[in-house]
């Protein structure tokens, strides 16, 4: 195929920014604002990239149906990476029976936990390499699948993970990872994002690298029904987080818009019920869906300030992932409203709003107020300061949080005082 034509790219692009500027592409009746009068009309030099396990397994039953998609990897022998609650309650048996029918081999890491470390990793690749395992199966919510990446990653790049925090360090692919889930979400399970605690730093890194994602992800319902109701209300609002902060992102696109506004919708409709009736089966069902969804959308578009310090509340009071998003989102987002306000009412639709025409304003405002008690029915601690943040360590934070690479993509640059005054204001709301 021939290189496509320079001049012919400029024009498009001259073209597409000219349309949206004169507002013509807002006229599209669906999807309002952001979806075709884009706030950042193109995607650069490079166009886009859009990242997804080779196969991924949805819905009631998906567990079973990976024993055959294992058997056909043909590997022998699997570390299956969890954690010691989830071997405890008896989850991890429904892998083993799955590995056991098929006749692959398996020994257990369980040493991983919420908020993986670099001494977790480092545990599990010496148990890989003890029993010889040539692939690896992760079984749990984020922690376990983000410490299997990074055992994966070791297995054939050598060193240690924090050579490789920031963006596509790994030279080789990592040893091959199966991701079976069992919180709604992270997103981990199909994302090329791995987030390791540097014990001496006490910081989240981040490995973002393509070469980080899960060759097959499987999403089961039904092993979500055993979460308790604190967990259920932390990870929604964690893939709630995800979808809010992909859908404002500086580069965001109408593939990552789609399944953003999509998660949107199903967790503002589905995630009551999931923690008010853990049995709910639908409700289980569809935040599975849309963990999955938001995964897809910042998979590709990243993140913003929420996760950039929500990262740091995790390294130094390891505190639940999604509970320091959930917290943060409204501050952030209203912060964020003053430089796209206009994004907000297709949040707002996504949210249910039928009333909201033209009037940014009054988007933002149902938005937050949306996201204040949805937090507040499920259950989600109302401010940092009940979680046991203290003022004098806001410097630190947003000392770090600025180096954060999921702060790259948010659309308002704060400056340090402003990222120090986001987390005051997060502290007392
Ligand atoms: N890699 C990514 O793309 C990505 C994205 C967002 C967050 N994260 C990371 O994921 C981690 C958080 O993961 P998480 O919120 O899924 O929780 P988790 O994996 O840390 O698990 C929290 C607790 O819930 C328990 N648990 C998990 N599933 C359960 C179930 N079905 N029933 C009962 N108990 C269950 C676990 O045993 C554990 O004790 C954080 O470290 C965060 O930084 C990663
Ligand atoms: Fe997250």
């Amino acid at each position: 195929m021939a290189p496509p034509n320079s001049d012919a790219v400029a024009e498009l692009k001259e073209e597409v920014l000219k349309l949206s500027l004169d507002g013509q592409l807002a006229e599209h009746p669906t999807q309002a604002a952001h979806g075709v009068n884009y706030h950042h009309p193109y995607s650069g030099e490079d166009g886009y990239a859009f990242y997804m396990p080779t196969l991924s397994l949805i819905g009631v039953g998906s567990i079973n149906a990976a024993g055959a998609q294992i058997a056909e990897l043909g590997y022998k022998k699997a570390l299956i990476v969890t954690d010691k609650v989830l071997v405890k309650v008896g989850a991890v048996q429904s892998i083993i029976n799955v590995l056991e029918s098929i006749k692959v081999d398996y020994a257990i890491y369980d040493g991983t936990e919420p908020n993986p470390t670099d001494n977790q990793v480092d545990e599990g690749l010496a148990k890989l390499k003890e029993e010889k395992c040539d692939f690896i199966i992760s079984f749990g919510g984020g922690s376990p699948h983000d410490c299997a990446k990074a055992i994966g990653v070791l297995a054939t790049n050598g060193g240690k993970i924090h050579d490789y925090e920031g963006v596509n360090k790994t030279k080789e692919a990592m040893l091959p990872v199966v991701s079976i889930n069992t919180t709604a979400g992270t997103g981990a399970e199909l994302t090329r994002f791995s987030i390791i605690t540097d014990t001496s730093r006490h910081v989240k890194m981040a490995i973002i690298d393509w070469k980080v994602t899960p060759t097959i992800a499987v999403d089961d319902p039904v092993l979500m029904v055993g979460m308790p109701k604190s967990l259920t209300a932390a990870t929604g609002m964690d893939a709630l987080t995800h979808a809010i902060e992909a859908y404002v992102s500086t580069i965001s696109n109408p593939v990552t818009d789609a399944n953003a506004l999509h998660a949107m919708k199903l967790i503002k409709t589905y995630l009551r019920d999931a923690v008010y009736d853990g049995t709910n089966l639908k409700a289980r069902d569809m935040m599975s869906y849309a963990e999955f969804l938001a995964g897809m959308a910042f998979n590709s578009a990243s993140l913003g300030y929420v996760h950039a310090m929500a990262h740091q509340l995790g390294g130094v009071y390891n505190l639940p992932h999604g509970v320091c998003n959930a917290v943060l989102l409204p501050v952030v987002q209203e912060f964020n409203a003053k430089e796209v306000p206009h994004l907000f009412i297709d949040i707002a639709e996504a949210f249910g709003h039928r009333d909201i025409g033209e009037d940014a304003d009054l988007a933002v405002a149902r938005v937050l107020e949306d996201i204040r008690s949805l937090s507040t029915d499920v259950g989600i601690p109302k401010n940092l300061a009940v979680l046991g943040v203290q003022p004098e360590d806001f410097e630190l934070l947003a000392n770090n949080a600025m180096k954060d690479a999921c702060g790259f993509t948010n659309p308002r640059k704060p400056t340090k005082e402003e990222v120090i005054e986001l987390f005051r204001l997060a502290h007392t709301q």
